[in-house]
């Protein structure tokens, strides 16, 4: 079964908090989403594998290490998730970035593909989705189904806010996949909005509504 991976951090806590309050503007939320990214993140690639290399310091010769193996991919879903690109990006500067756009069906909530981009070298790569809110899940699986058809076999997803019912979606559809999230809320309301969550990210990021 997929691991559920909560950053506790305090900072990440802290920074949740202010994403919460429904007068932070826009400026300010997206800022705090872009550096909740980045710490998530750096739990996220906490299992890069490393190999040692030499190097020359200005005293001696040093045993030291890098990162090796396969290369990393991030791939935000539309829209709310190109807000953690920046985040990510500067942990991991070398990363391609796919994008991937699914929009929930107002109606029946269902997730429905509109667009996708991905590097052509998406297959030899490590993944990690990218999406603030895992609220149904519907999303979620939807994006991890479309990049194991491109021949992905090692993925990750990192949100900000999740619901139990969210994550539940994915474990059963990927128990590969492990989930890191900042926090994990009591549920969704009738509209599928996480409670008490955040709101429309992809709004509060963009300013829209
Ligand atoms: N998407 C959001 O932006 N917020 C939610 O609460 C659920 C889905």
């Amino acid at each position: 079964m997929a691991n559920l991976h909560i950053i506790n951090h305090p900072l990440v806590q802290h920074k949740i908090s202010l994403l919460r309050d429904k007068n932070t503007g826009t400026k300010e939320f997206r800022e705090l989403v872009s550096e909740i990214a980045m710490f998530i993140c750096y739990e996220a690639t906490r299992d890069l594998p490393l190999k040692e290399i030499e190097i020359e310091t200005p005293v001696a010769v040093a045993k030291t290490k890098v990162i090796s193996g396969r290369k990393l991919a991030f791939v935000p879903i539309l829209r709310a998730g190109l807000g953690m690109v920046d985040g990510v990006t500067a942990l991991v500067p070398a990363a391609k970035i796919g994008h991937m756009g699914i929009f929930r069906q107002p109606d029946t909530k269902e997730a429905v593909k509109y667009y996708s981009k991905m590097p052509d070298d998406i297959a030899e790569r490590d993944v990690i989705i990218v999406d603030p809110m895992l609220a149904t899940g519907h999303s979620a699986v939807a994006a991890i189904d479309e990049i194991k058809k491109l021949g992905v076999s090692n993925i990750k997803f990192m949100c900000i806010v999740c619901s139990p019912e969210g994550v539940d979606k994915v474990r059963e559809a990927h128990p590969d996949v492990d989930i890191y999230t900042g926090v994990m809320d009591q549920g969704l309301n009738e509209d599928k909005y996480i409670v008490p969550g955040v709101g429309d990210a992809g709004d509060r990021i963009f300013g829209t509504r």
